[in-house]
Parts: C-alpha cells; structure tokens; sequence
C-alpha cells in the first residue's frame, strides 16, 4: 500500500515538472497578434459536470486543437451514447494565416471559451486569426447572417477621398470570390471570410450582406468591423482611430513559425508518451499492490 503512494505520487510530480517544463517552451508571441480577443459568447443552456457531454466535449476540443495543425477550416460531430449528449464544433482560421499560426491561435481561443464559457453546452470566440464555435444544437452548413458584432471607428469627417476608395475596395472584396479575400488600394485596407462549411453561393450571399451594411452603417467611419454568424467584412482607411489589421508574420522571420511549428507537434507527441508512460507506470504499481 505504501509503495503503490508512493509511486503513484511520484509519477503525478514527474507530469507536472513535464507540463510545466513543455509550457515554457512555447512561444508567447508566436500568438500574437493573431491571438488578440475580439468577441465571445456562450449558450444559456449548461451541462452537468462529469456527464458523457462534458467528456463529448473535451473530445472534441481535442480534434479541433490537432486539425489545426494541418488544416485552416474543419469541423466535427461528436456522437453521444444518447442522442442528447452530440456535440458539433468547427473552427476557421483566417486565410493568410500559416499552419503554425492557425494552429496557436485556435489553442488560444479554444482556451478562452473554456474560460469564458465554463460549464455551458455551447461557446463562440473569435480573434483576430481565428474563430471556434461548438454547440449541442447543429450549426453546420447553416449559413447565419445574424449580426454578431459591428463596431464602426470615428467619422473621418471628409466624405469624398478615403470613403470613395473605401467603397471601391469593398466593391472589390465583393466580387473576388473565395472563403478568404483581402485588398487594398493606398491606405485603405479591406478584409474578409467566410467560415468553411459555406458553400461559394451562400458565402457569396453572406458577405453581400455584411459588406452592404458596412457600407451603410459605418458610412463615414475611419474603419468598420461587420461579424455576422458565418462572415465577416472588416476596413480600415488609415484615417482617425484606424487600426491596421495584424499581417500573419508581422515582426517575425518565416523560421520561427516553422519552431512553433515544430514545438506544437513535439508537445503533442510528448502528451502522447506521457499517456503511455502513466499507463505502464500505474500498470507495475497495481501489478506490486497484487
Ligand atoms: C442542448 O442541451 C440542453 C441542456 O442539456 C438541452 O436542454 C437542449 O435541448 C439541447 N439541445 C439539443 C438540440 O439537443
Ligand atoms: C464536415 O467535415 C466532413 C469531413 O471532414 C466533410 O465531409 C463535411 O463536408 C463537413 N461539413 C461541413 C458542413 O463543412
């Protein structure tokens, strides 16, 4: 008995140094400024801790972490042993993003609705580079043009210059075609993206939409932020109050995105061989408690 706590103790002592250890390791500008917080939200509806949904959950938190390593967009339906317990989630990264980059921003975001939503059935967060929702109600390949977050700067006070070519870039971004679609024309600098399980039509309609009340709500505005359920339409014209929208690699050589990169990949493989590690080590203990 006393040799089994022993053990047990020193294996729990053993992860811990190895987390706290493989979490120093990672990079905490690698997810910035992809990783700055722009909204969240959560459902009312709440589950019990310890039932087979949380557990459906932690699953699926999971897949999104590691599909981000190799994809910008994916999703997943987690079957429960009832029909209750299912859970749908999806993730998108914004299109200019690395894999590295996609893959730290949606780790961060992943942690934020854990933080922001504890306990709730369903939870949104969107940063800069990424956005994570999951919900027990299905979302996937609805299209959603409900708004979600419109912020619009100060007025320029001049209509005719930065509002015009304000307009021509919008115009643009409307007809470029694509989940993701960027474009600037001097200081004005335009932005959008469709989350992936829209079809080219219904993203098409959804960023006509977001695009239209950009234009009409933000009409003088310096910049304009138009998030709607599965698009988003964002400008920026340099003028009062702009804020440029962060570059992928901004500040950063293309070689430290591959370290993060690797760094990621390790720490997965690394919780890999703890799994294995704590399996054989409680293994010989109950085999010694024998
Ligand atoms: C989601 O879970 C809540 C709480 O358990 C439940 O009331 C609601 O009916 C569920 N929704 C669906 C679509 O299953
Ligand atoms: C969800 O993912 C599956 C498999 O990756 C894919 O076949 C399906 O089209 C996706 N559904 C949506 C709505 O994106």
């Amino acid at each position: 008995m006393f040799t089994r706590m022993a053990r047990s103790t020193h294996a729990h002592s053993l992860f811990t140094f190895l987390l706290l250890l493989s979490l120093s390791f990672i990079p905490s500008h690698a997810l910035s400024p992809a990783g700055t917080f722009l909204f969240g939200g959560c459902t009312q509806q709440r589950y019990v801790p310890g039932s087979a949904y949380e557990s459906n959950l932690d699953s699926l938190l999971t897949s999104l972490l590691n599909s981000a390593t190799f994809s910008s967009y994916n999703n997943f339906t987690v079957e429960g042993p009832s029909q209750q317990d299912v859970i749908y989630g999806l993730y998108q990264c914004r299109g200019d993003l690395s894999m590295p980059d996609c893959a730290a921003c949606v780790t961060r975001a992943v942690t934020r609705a854990g933080e922001l939503c504890s306990k709730t059935c369903g939870g949104a967060v969107q940063l800069e580079g990424c956005y994570v929702k999951y919900d027990n109600d299905s979302f996937l390949g609805v299209e959603d043009k409900t708004v979600v977050m419109k912020k619009c700067g100060p007025s320029d006070g001049y209509e005719a210059g930065p509002m015009g070519q304000r307009d021509a870039v919008l115009a643009n971004l409307a007809s470029e075609g694509g989940l993701y679609r960027a474009g600037g024309s001097g200081e004005v600098q335009g932005l959008a993206q469709c989350v992936g399980d829209l079809s080219a039509g219904e993203c098409q309609d959804c960023l006509s939409e977001a695009i239209g009340r950009l234009k009409s709500e933000c009409s003088t505005a310096s910049y304009g932020d138009m998030f709607l359920g599965k698009c988003y339409a964002r400008y920026s014209t340099g003028g009062a109050g702009q804020h440029v929208y962060p570059q992928a690699h901004e500040g950063k050589s293309p070689d430290e995105g591959t370290k993060t990169f690797a760094i990621i990949v390790g720490l997965l493989a690394g919780v890999a061989l703890l799994i294995i590690f704590i399996a054989f080590v409680k293994k010989v203990v109950e085999g010694n408690g024998k």
